[in-house]
């Protein structure tokens, strides 16, 4: 199966293509083609021709959304109707990527797919109304819910927190929002096993098991053996910021037995994670630049 992974250069794409084997997979990101020009999507697609696109890119910086709404409707809804009018052009099945954000938190209990979506930022809002314009377009389309992303390369809460631990004893951290924390690998394997089986419908994949972000980032710092830095939990109030966070945004897994998918416990990762990280953040020491030689 020829495959296209929109957002390649991003936390979930990199490893998406490191990930997927006995296929033929092609990465892009935004310099090969912007997702606001319908025009740039559909010629990147009718010039790969997959039969399925994965599409993990988005402008995920949830607090820049807030600050610029009209980016956040361009990039992560427009930008998924112009891969969904692409794909449907050329006839390539398509899975999407979305997010815990499309919830408010107001359950108790884990969020399943068929749940009401009630966004209460610009983000989850931009997410919620594509989920619904795709699904218009592509009605065999796959949409990938997640939540709280982190892998070893690029921008995600576990390595800013081991970032400010090896430099500062005290960390203040959230502990009144609730959600499941996911493995970019995990999550790259479940995506491949959806795009590969033809999946179709809106199928939820997190790790096992659920925390607040204060018991994560404590996870965190416990793995990496950095025990001399003191965590303590904080509230969303006492830690304002510019977009509101849903209290509770614990997805439902009950459905993925049924794709044949069995995810693990997000504390399970914790050490690969941390081992991957260990070894980026060495090779990353190890290059010296002409300047500093
Ligand atoms: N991170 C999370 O915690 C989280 C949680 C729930 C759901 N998700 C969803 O999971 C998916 C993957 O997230 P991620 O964390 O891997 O994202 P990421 O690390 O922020 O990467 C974003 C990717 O999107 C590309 N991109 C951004 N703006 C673009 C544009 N205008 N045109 C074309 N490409 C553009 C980037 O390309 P460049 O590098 O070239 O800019 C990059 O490849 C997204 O759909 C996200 O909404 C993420």
């Amino acid at each position: 199966m020829r495959v296209l992974v929109i957002g390649a250069s991003g936390l979930l794409g990199r490893v998406l293509l490191e990930e997927w084997h006995f296929d033929e997979v092609s990465g892009v990101s935004s310099q090969d083609g912007d997702l606001r020009s319908a025009e740039d999507m559909r010629k990147l697609l009718i010039r790969y021709q997959p039969a399925c696109t994965v599409l993990a890119a988005a402008y995920t910086d949830v607090d820049g959304c807030e600050k610029d709404p009209q980016r956040a409707h361009e990039v992560n809804c427009l930008g998924p109707v112009n891969v969904a009018l692409a794909a449907r052009g050329i006839g390539s099945r398509l899975v999407f990527l979305s997010s815990d954000y499309v919830f408010d938190g107001s359950k108790t209990t884990p969020y399943t797919p068929e749940d009401r979506v009630s966004p209460i930022n610009v983000y989850g809002r931009a997410k919620a109304e594509a989920e619904q314009r795709i699904q218009q377009i592509l009605p065999e389309c796959c949409v990938v819910r997640t939540s709280w992303l982190f892998g070893a390369v690029g921008r995600c809460f576990p390595n800013t927190i081991l970032q400010l631990a090896e430099t500062r004893r005290d960390l203040s951290v959230v502990n009144d929002q609730r959600g499941c924390p996911t493995w970019n690998r995990d999550l790259a394997r479940a995506v491949i096993h959806l795009a590969q089986s033809g999946a179709r419908g809106i199928v939820h994949v997190t790790n096992q098991g659920d925390c607040t972000w204060y018991e994560f980032a404590k996870a965190l710092v416990n793995t990496a053996g950095l025990e001399d830095t003191n965590i303590s939990p904080v509230s969303t109030a006492e830690f304002p910021r510019p977009a509101r966070r849903p209290a509770f945004s614990v997805l439902s897994k009950a459905g993925l037995e049924a794709h044949g998918i069995a995810m693990r416990p997000w504390r399970d990762t914790l050490p690969l994670y941390e081992d991957e990280r260990q070894r980026h953040v060495a090779s990353s020491r190890s290059v010296v630049s002409p300047g500093e030689a």
